[in-house]
C-alpha cells in the first residue's frame, strides 16, 4: 500500500471503526454537552478545535464529526504534527514537484491535497514549529498553496479539525503558538474531559472494549465482575480511555491473574491504611470511600504545602470554596497538623497563624 493510500480512509471504513454513539459519548453530563455541540457543528464546514488530555478520544471524535459531515464520502486525512519534523512538514502538508530537492524523483501531492473535499485532521497542532505555523496560516487564509518546487498555485476545499492536549492560550503567552493561527483553527472548541471526570461511563466503555477485544483476539474472556467494574470507577486513569482499553486487552489476552482486576486492586489498596484490609476481606463500599479519602488527603496536603499553608490560596488552587476546604481538612484529620505547620511557619516568618488564612 502506498503512503497516499495509507493516509486516506473512506467513510465506509470509518463507519465500521466508530463505536455506537451511546458508547462514544456515554451518559455523563460532561459528554452530553460535547455530544450536543458536536451534533450542531458536524454538518457545517467550520473549523473545530478538540482539546483534552491524551487518550480521551479526540481522534475518534474527529472521525465522528467527519462521518456526520457533508464531506463524509470523501477522505479523512490525518497529520500527526508531533511525529513529523518541522523540516519535513511542509512537504508532507503541501507536497512537492519532481526535482524540488535531492531525492524528489517523482511529484508527490501533500496531505492537504489528499483532503480535497474531505477533512484534514491536524493532531498535536501545538507541536508545529513557528515556520510551519505561518505556512499553514497562509493556506488557511485563502485555501491556496503550491507544492514545493512548483509555480502553480492550487486550491482545495477542506474541513479542518485540529486537536491538542496543550492549552493553546498558554502556548500563545509563551510565544510558541501564533495567536492569528489560533483564531483560524478555533472557531468552535470541544473539550474532552479526562476519564476520571466521567466515571459513570467507565462500565459502559469497559464492556464495549471487552466485546471488541474478544472479537479482535478471537478469545472468550471472563466477564468483568461487579467488583472489578466498581474498582475501575475508583481509579485515576492518567492514560484515560486508551489506558482502559489496554487494561481490557490484557484481561482478554492474559486472563484474570495478569488482568486489570489485580492491577486495579493493587492500585486502590496501596493507597489505603492497612487496618482497612483484614485477612483479605475488604468491604467494597468502604474500600472505595477510603481510597477516595486517602487520595483527597494527599491532594489537600500538597496544595497546602505548595501554598505555604495558606488555606485561602490552597482552596483557590483546588477550585473549591474556603469553607469546604476547612471541612475537608478536619474530615481528613489534618487540622492539628496544619496548626503545627502553621506555627512553624509563623516562627520562620514571624507572623501570626491567622495571617495564613
Ligand atoms: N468514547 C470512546 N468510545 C470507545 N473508544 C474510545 C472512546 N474514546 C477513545 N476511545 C479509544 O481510546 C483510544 C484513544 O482514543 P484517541 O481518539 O486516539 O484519543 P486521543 O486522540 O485523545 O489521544 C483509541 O483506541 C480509541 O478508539
Ligand atoms: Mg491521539
Amino acid at each position: 500500500m502506498s503512503a497516499e493510500q495509507r493516509t486516506k480512509t473512506t467513510s465506509t471504513e470509518l463507519a465500521n471503526a466508530l463505536p455506537p454513539d451511546e458508547v462514544l459519548f456515554g451518559r455523563s453530563e460532561a459528554m452530553k454537552e460535547v455530544r450536543k455541540r458536536a451534533a450542531k457543528i458536524a454538518g457545517t464546514s467550520i473549523a473545530v478545535l478538540l482539546y483534552g488530555p491524551k487518550g480521551t478520544g479526540k481522534e475518534l471524535l474527529a472521525r465522528w464529526i467527519h462521518s456526520h459531515s457533508a464531506a463524509c464520502h470523501s477522505h479523512f486525512v490525518k497529520v500527526n504534527c508531533a511525529a513529523i519534523p518541522g523540516t519535513l512538514l511542509e512537504s508532507e502538508l503541501f507536497g512537492y514537484e519532481k526535482g524540488a530537492f535531492t531525492g524528489a524523483r517523482e511529484p508527490k501531492p501533500g496531505r492537504v491535497e489528499l483532503a480535497h473535499n474531505g477533512t484534514l485532521f491536524l493532531d498535536g497542532i501545538a507541536d508545529l514549529d513557528l515556520a510551519s505555523q505561518s505556512k499553514l496560516l497562509q493556506f488557511l487564509q485563502d485555501g491556496c498553496f503550491s507544492r514545493i518546487g512548483d509555480e502553480v498555485e492550487r486550491s482545495v476545499e477542506t474541513r479542518l479539525i485540529c486537536a491538542t492536549d496543550k492549552d493553546l492560550d498558554e502556548e500563545i503567552v509563551k510565544g510558541s503558538f501564533r495567536a492569528d493561527l489560533y483564531y483560524r483553527i478555533n472557531v468552535v472548541c470541544l473539550k474532552l474531559p479526562p476519564l476520571r471526570d466521567r466515571r459513570e461511563d467507565i462500565p459502559l466503555l469497559a464492556e464495549h472494549f471487552l466485546v471488541r477485544c474478544q472479537e479482535q483476539f478471537k478469545k472468550q474472556a471472563e466477564p468483568l465482575s461487579m467488583e472489578t467494574l466498581h474498582y475501575m470507577q475508583c481509579m485515576e486513569w492518567p492514560g484515560n480511555i486508551r489506558e482502559l482499553s489496554n487494561g481490557i486487552a490484557r484481561h482478554v489476552l492474559l486472563g484474570p491473574t495478569a488482568s486489570i482486576t489485580e492491577e486495579v486492586t493493587r492500585s486502590v489498596t496501596s493507597s489505603l491504611p492497612s487496618a482497612s484490609i483484614r485477612e483479605g476481606v475488604v468491604p467494597l463500599k468502604s474500600l472505595c470511600k477510603e481510597a477516595i479519602r486517602a487520595s483527597e488527603k494527599n491532594i489537600i496536603l500538597s496544595a497546602l504545602r505548595a501554598n505555604h499553608w495558606n488555606r485561602r490560596k490552597a482552596a483557590q488552587e483546588l477550585k473549591i470554596s474556603y469553607r469546604l476546604l476547612i471541612y475537608k481538612i478536619r474530615d481528613a484529620g489534618l487540622a492539628a497538623k496544619r496548626k503545627s505547620m502553621a506555627s512553624r511557619q509563623e516562627d520562620e516568618a514571624g507572623r501570626s497563624p491567622s495571617a495564613a488564612d
